[in-house]
């Protein structure tokens, strides 16, 4: 028995042969290794009956696992020889065959878009700040006076994972995290996921992303929101691009106002990007209220801020007239590839 576990280990040593074997000389090793009456394996399977059942179980194992890597090796080394021989193979290429390019991977079209609104912060002055996507209630409402019986602040509308503790569901939060950590002159913008119980339809998801800004410090005024906020619109949307604020309301801001810009698609003319109304919205905005600077121990006196927020998804929807936001999270790579240089 042995003698038989020996004979294994030397025969072993002869899969090295087979990689260099030609077509006749792999033949003959098959034959000689595996050959049905005289094959050296073939033996030493044959020999199993005549051991002890405790032998013929250690020698049959491990003269099956080497049949099992010669018929592997030999099988490879068959393909490996008839490729070889396939036409347009013996020069190394075929010159006639087209070219198989490579499968560059892009950035997808809405990370492009945050890098390029934050890019453009960043040319105003603004860092970028990054906030937890589990939050707490104070952070995603209290803080943000968001009153007690506010509909978000409800399972039904935002995604739990215990008590008082939540999936953001805006990027506001960061506002207050940013304002706790570092004093006053504040410029930062903050991109991050947002979650909440909506349906996946064309102009919804449940996760999307938001880009938050704030500002704070003496003598901050209105002026400045629309000043910067103008400046942004004009270098990402295109320097004819008008902007137009009409009032609206968020709890953490006061006075608060949407931004609207020209439709970057008709130039202001209608089209269905616009519903014909010429003008997008793209942003919620305002002043931070006075109960805001005052939860991260801000004084109002001293200091006042603005701050605003944007769909990167929207924004990327309206600039390229995407008609679903669900293109996004579909990984289709005919609908990605149009906006990444690198696809196929
Ligand atoms: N957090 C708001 C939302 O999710 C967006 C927003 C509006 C952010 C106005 C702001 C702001 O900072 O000033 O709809």
């Amino acid at each position: 028995m042995r003698d038989l576990l020996a004979a294994v280990t030397a025969l072993r040593e002869r899969l090295g042969e087979i990689p260099q074997a030609d077509e006749r000389r792999l033949q003959d090793l098959k034959t000689e290794i595996l050959g049905r009456k005289a094959g050296a394996l073939t033996q030493i399977l044959g020999a199993l009956p005549d051991l002890t059942p405790a032998d013929r179980k250690a020698v049959g194992a491990a003269a099956n696992v080497l049949k099992r890597d010669f018929a592997a090796a030999f099988a490879a080394r068959e393909r490996e020889l008839a490729r070889a021989a396939a036409p347009g193979a013996g020069g190394g290429a075929d010159p006639t065959m087209p070219g198989r390019a490579a499968w560059r991977g892009g950035l997808h079209l809405v990370t492009q878009v945050v890098d390029e609104i934050c890019d453009i912060f960043r040319e105003l002055g603004f860092t970028r700040a990054v906030g937890p996507e589990a939050e707490t209630e104070w952070y995603n409402f209290g803080a943000l006076n968001f009153p007690k019986d506010h509909p978000a602040i409800d399972a039904q509308d935002s995604f739990y994972l215990g008590e008082g503790v939540l999936l953001r569901t805006h990027t506001s939060p960061v506002q207050v995290r940013t304002m706790e950590r570092f004093p006053p002159p504040i410029r930062v913008v903050s991109p991050g996921q947002c979650y909440r119980r909506d349906p996946f339809d064309p102009s919804h998801s449940p996760v999307f992303e938001q880009i938050e800004g704030l500002v704070v410090d003496e003598g901050v005024s209105f002026v400045d929101l629309k000043a910067t906020l103008g400046a942004f619109a004009r270098r990402f949307f295109g320097p004819e691009t008008a902007t137009r604020f009409s009032p609206s309301y968020f709890p953490f801001t006061e006075p608060s106002a949407d931004m609207q810009v020209s439709c970057s698609v008709c130039r202001g003319a209608g089209c269905p990007t616009c519903k014909q109304t010429g003008w997008m919205e793209i942003l919620g905005s305002g002043m931070v209220h006075p109960a805001v600077l005052e939860h991260c121990r801000l004084d109002p006196e001293r200091y006042t801020g603005f701050a605003f927020g944007m769909g990167p998804h929207r924004i990327a929807m309206v600039r390229h007239g995407i008609p679903d936001i669900r293109l996004f999270f579909e990984s289709d790579v005919r609908f990605l590839s149009q906006f990444t240089s690198g696809a196929p």
